[in-house]
């Protein structure tokens, strides 16, 4: 049988620790038959070791997503190890203490200014740096949570989700002539490194477990990275620009 992703090459960011979502966005593609190429930020001899403990190591690359060297020089990095690509997927998101479960009102525009230019502004610079890669069918996937409503303590890490959704309409409309599709997976919570630095983080794994119609398990990431793999594969090829929930259905219920 062949897997879902046989043949795709694939460029995955957000790798940090074997809880990263990416990290088993990674797995399932690999195990899908997909070949994988990472990106890591900050501790790159961290994420080099996490990625030997993939089905097949995968490379690694330096990438901060607001170093303009780093985002010029990324796409010729990425030809040291495939030849073209298929998919990326963005599993990014930083936001400075002050605009996560510190007083909405206090926090200050270059704390704002950082968490929206990581997690939002990002996933075009991401997309417009390995573009000229990307073949007719490719798939761009990020990672949200759901910002149509208000939060306790996630603040303006929601505004920064906000402009996500938004960028992700605007690339799906820019990109949708080239046969590129952009789309999001809005996830319920799922324990990761990103999930602790989150104050309300507690609350929210509460509410899931007893509102989402399917049942929810913050220490499973596999429905997440299942749902980003499909994103990724040739079978929603008239989808782009939407948010994917994969929460249990908790969006859809109001108590
Ligand atoms: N964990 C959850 O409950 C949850 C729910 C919905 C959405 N998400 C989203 O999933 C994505 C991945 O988060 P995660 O939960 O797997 O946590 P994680 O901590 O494992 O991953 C976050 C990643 O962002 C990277 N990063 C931070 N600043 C960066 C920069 N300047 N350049 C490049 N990379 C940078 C980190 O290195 C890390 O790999 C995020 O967008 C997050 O908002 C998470």
């Amino acid at each position: 049988m062949t897997g879902l992703l046989e043949g795709k090459r694939l460029l995955i960011t957000g790798v940090i620790t074997d809880a990263s979502i990416a990290f088993h966005v990674a797995r399932i593609a690999q195990e899908q038959g997909a070949e994988v190429v990472l990106t890591g930020y900050g501790r790159l001899s961290l994420v080099q070791r996490i990625a030997q403990r993939l089905p097949k190591p995968a490379p690694v690359i330096e990438l901060d997503v607001t170093n303009q060297e780093h985002l010029g020089t990324l796409a010729g990095k990425v030809t040291e190890h495939v030849d073209g690509l298929d998919g990326i997927v963005h599993s990014i998101a930083f936001g400075p203490a002050s605009t996560l479960g510190n007083p909405f009102l206090e926090a200050p525009w270059e704390d704002v200014s950082t968490a929206v230019h990581v997690s939002a502004y990002s996933f075009m610079s991401l997309t417009k740096a390995v573009l000229p890669l990307l073949s007719q069918g490719s798939s761009v996937v990020g990672m949200d949570f759901d910002a149509r409503q208000a939060w306790p303590a996630y603040n303006w890490m929601g505004v920064a989700k906000a402009s996500l959704e938004s960028v992700t309409r605007y690339l799906a409309r820019e990109l949708g002539p080239q046969h590129v599709r952009v789309n999001l997976v809005a996830a319920g919570p799922v324990r990761t490194m990103a999930a602790k630095s989150i104050p309300g983080f507690q609350m929210l794994e509460d509410q899931w477990a007893v509102r989402a119609p399917l049942g929810w398990k913050v220490e499973d990431p596999e429905p997440v990275g299942k749902s980003v793999c499909a994103l990724l594969s040739d079978w929603l090829p008239a989808t782009t620009g939407s948010m994917v929930m994969v929460d249990g259905g908790f969006h859809a219920v109001g108590m």
